[in-house]
C-alpha cells in the first residue's frame, strides 16, 4: 500500500475553542480506523500550532503539524512576521506558495524561493504549492501540491485522470519530488478517486476539513 498524505488546510479558520474540539472529534473517529499508511497533517493558523501540539502530545495522536506561511527574512525587525525557529517549535511542515498567497499577497518566485530556504535552514519540510505542471518548482523539493485555481472552493474539481498526468510530469521534470498531492474541492465522495491515481500521494483538502467528521470520512475513504 502506498504511503499518502493527508492534509488538512484550516486557512484562516478556528479560534483555539474550536480548533480542540475538532481535534477531539477527529481523534474519536480516527481511532476506530486504520490508517497505518495514511499521514495526517494539519496546516494550522499560527495562534493554534502551540496548543494543538500540546494536545496532539498530550492524547498521543498520530497527527503531525504544519503552518500556512514562513517569513521570509531571518529573525529580526520585521513586524507581523513568523520565521523558521519559531514554526520549528511546533511544527515539522510548512506550506508555501499557496495559490491564495501567491493571489492575494502578490508572492512571486523570488519571495516562494527566499521562503523555501528560510524553511530548510529552519529543518523544516515543504509543501509546495503550484497551480500547473509549468510552475517552476525549487530544487530539492519532495512535497508537492498540485491546486488548480479552478478547483479551489468551486466544488469543480479536477478531473482524477489530468491530475495524475500533472503530477506525473511534476515528478518527471523535478526528480526530488517523491509526493504530488491533489487539492480543489476534495470531499469524502471523490477523494478515492484522486488517491487511487499511481501518481497522486495524497490531498490538500480546505472547506473539506473544516469539520471533523467530514475530513474524518475523507481520511477513512482516501
Ligand atoms: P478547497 O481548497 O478544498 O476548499 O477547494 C483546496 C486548496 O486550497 O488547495
Amino acid at each position: 500500500m502506498k504511503k499518502l498524505l493527508i492534509v488538512a488546510n484550516w486557512k484562516s479558520n478556528k479560534t483555539e475553542s474550536q480548533a480542540k474540539e475538532w481535534l477531539a472529534d477527529l481523534s474519536f473517529i480516527i481511532s476506530h480506523l486504520s490508517i497505518e499508511n495514511k499521514e495526517i497533517i494539519i496546516c494550522a493558523p499560527f495562534t493554534l500550532l502551540s496548543e494543538i501540539k500540546k494536545t496532539i502530545q498530550e492524547h498521543q495522536l498520530s497527527i503531525k503539524l504544519a503552518a500556512q506561511d514562513i517569513s521570509r527574512f531571518e529573525p529580526g525587525a520585521y513586524t507581523g512576521e513568523v520565521n523558521g525557529a519559531q514554526i520549528k517549535e511546533f511544527a515539522e511542515y510548512v506550506l508555501v506558495g499557496h495559490s491564495e498567497r501567491r493571489k492575494n499577497f502578490d508572492e512571486s518566485d523570488q519571495e516562494l524561493a527566499q521562503k523555501v530556504k528560510r524553511a530548510r535552514d529552519a529543518g523544516l519540510e515543504v509543501i509546495y504549492c503550484v497551480q500547473g505542471k509549468e510552475t517552476e518548482i525549487p530544487h530539492g523539493i519532495q512535497i508537492v501540491a498540485y491546486e488548480p485555481t479552478f478547483a479551489i472552493g468551486t466544488g469543480n474539481p479536477d478531473t482524477p485522470e489530468n491530475a495524475n498526468m500533472v503530477a506525473l510530469e511534476i515528478k518527471k521534470k523535478n526528480p526530488s519530488v517523491r509526493y504530488v498531492l491533489y487539492g480543489g474541492s476534495i470531499k469524502p465522495e471523490n477523494v478515492n478517486s484522486f488517491t487511487g491515481m499511481p501518481d497522486i500521494d495524497g490531498v490538500l483538502v480546505g472547506g473539506g476539513s473544516l469539520d471533523a467528521k467530514e475530513f474524518a470520512y475523507i481520511i477513512e475513504n482516501a
